[in-house]
């Protein structure tokens, strides 16, 4: 069973991550670290305790973090794709509970420290709090068992940009430094998300228990198709944060190839784009390869089968 911390900006797909990782009965969930993202850090936290209560697993802990990238400030988010509330404009009443006092990034830190080479770290948002854990306490990539993340498209467009994935590009420093650190990475970004399509019949199997957090994911759900429906004309989603829980599950429905990552950290049309170096970056003449020489290579998901994935959600 892995041990994880879920990192995520809940967010519409991350709750039916979230609740696809509960229900899975493959994970031991050491805590929900939150990040701002799809909506504000407030309600990504709010998000983030309301569904360990639908779950009825409110004794996870939840840590809060960042509220800002590193650099510049939080953009306002994806209002128009996961609600005003990040839950389809669904208005539930917030928990009882509070976040733990303790920060997100020095949560990462201590149970990594405490959990030494068994932890794995689930992004399903911008990489802020992974950056932050990484400079205060710059020993924990030796520490880590590995970081699985959502985000990036480096053999294919964006969707928040033509250039860029939405997680990546609302941190590009952060992803920078998270993909250019020692630990081991895997991506699971658009190539293969877009490939995963969880039809509007694959979402109305998989709800039909009432449970109140079916009931919830549904109704949150309704909103997020119908911005599939507009944007990209699929009577479906894209499967995004659940396709790192089935790949950490099914590892073998994902193909991938080991490359080193940069991110494009300047402003301007390419900013957030993940450059993968498909060459051989150790070569001395070619200067332009520089940026990515010495750079530790990423496991990226290239490929998957697609219809196995939903068929394991
Ligand atoms: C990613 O961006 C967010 O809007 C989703 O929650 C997902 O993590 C997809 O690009
Ligand atoms: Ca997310």
């Amino acid at each position: 069973m892995h041990k994880i911390i879920i990192d995520t900006d809940p967010g519409i797909d991350d709750s039916m991550a979230i609740q696809f990782a509960f229900a899975s009965g493959a994970f031991e969930i050491l805590g929900l670290t939150t990040v701002f993202g799809n909506v504000s850090i407030d309600i990504t936290t709010t998000n983030a305790l309301r569904l360990l209560d639908l779950l009825d697993r409110s004794e996870v802990p939840v840590s809060k973090g960042a509220a800002n990238p590193l650099e510049g400030v939080f953009g306002g988010g994806v209002p128009f794709i996961h609600g005003d509330d990040g839950q389809g404009n669904t208005n539930k009443p917030p928990s009882k509970n509070k976040a733990i006092s303790l920060p997100a990034h020095e949560f990462i830190i201590e149970q990594v420290m405490k959990f030494p080479n068994e932890l794995v770290l689930v992004a399903l948002g911008p990489l802020t709090n992974l950056a932050l854990a990484l400079r205060q306490k710059p020993e924990i990539q030796h520490k880590v068992k590995e970081v699985v993340l959502m985000g990036g498209n480096p053999f294919c467009p964006g969707n928040a940009t033509p250039a860029a994935e939405a997680n990546i590009l609302s941190d590009p420093l952060a992803a920078d430094e998270v993909l250019g650190a020692e630990w081991p990475v895997t991506m699971i970004g658009l190539d293969v998300t877009h490939r995963t399509l969880l039809r509007r019949s694959d979402f109305d199997e998989i709800t039909q228990n009432p449970s109140p957090i079916n009931k919830h994911v549904t109704s949150a759900y309704l909103f997020y198709l119908d911005f599939f429906k507009r944007a990209n004309k699929i009577e479906g989603t894209y499967l995004h944060d659940a396709s790192v829980f089935a790949y950490l599950m099914r590892p073998d429905y994902y193909t991938t190839e080991n490359y080193p990552v940069r991110v494009a950290t300047h402003e301007g049309v390419g900013r957030g784009k993940t450059w993968p170096s498909v060459g051989d970056t150790d070569q001395e003449e070619r200067e332009a390869l520089k940026p990515w020489k010495g750079r530790p290579k990423i496991n990226i998901c290239v490929d998957v089968e697609g219809e196995k994935v939903i068929e394991l959600l």
